[in-house]
């Protein structure tokens, strides 16, 4: 893929990660989801008191960009605020799965480690709308 994107895209997710409200693990995380036509959705971890209300920052981003009628995606990076690089959890790699294959870019917090994935080796054999038929 072309550096530059990539560059601006984990940018974006980092300006992101500044409004993670993340008070209960302090590990806030930025996401930014690109979109097959261009457009970009930018999201972050939104905690709650009740932990298990909490949402991750890849899923604000996709639940951003589906309500505006978006549908096909080509690529999301992450930032994380850890030395390693933020990876997708299950809940996350399932909900992406939905709406096919993607790039995952997984950085750390300072971007100086990046990590580049399909979501299709990050979830093989995942359960999908084919198994519902
Ligand atoms: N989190 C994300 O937002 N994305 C990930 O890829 C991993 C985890 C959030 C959930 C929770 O708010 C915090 O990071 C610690 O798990």
């Amino acid at each position: 893929m072309q550096e530059g994107l990539q560059k601006s895209l984990l940018q974006s997710a980092l300006k992101g990660r500044e409004n993670a409200y993340a008070p209960y693990s302090d590990y806030a995380v930025g996401a930014c989801l690109r979109c097959e036509d261009g457009a970009q959705y930018i999201g972050c971890n939104v905690e709650n008191a009740a932990f298990g209300s909490s949402i991750c920052a890849e899923r604000t981003a996709l639940c951003k960009a589906i309500s505006e009628g978006k549908r096909r995606f080509t690529d999301i990076a992450i930032v994380g605020s850890g030395a390693l690089p933020a990876y997708p959890c299950g809940a996350c790699r399932q909900m992406l799965a939905e709406f096919g294959d993607l790039r995952v870019i997984s950085a750390n917090h300072d971007l100086s480690k990046v990590e580049v994935r399909m979501l299709s080796e990050l979830l093989p054999l995942g359960f999908g709308k084919e198994a519902l038929r």
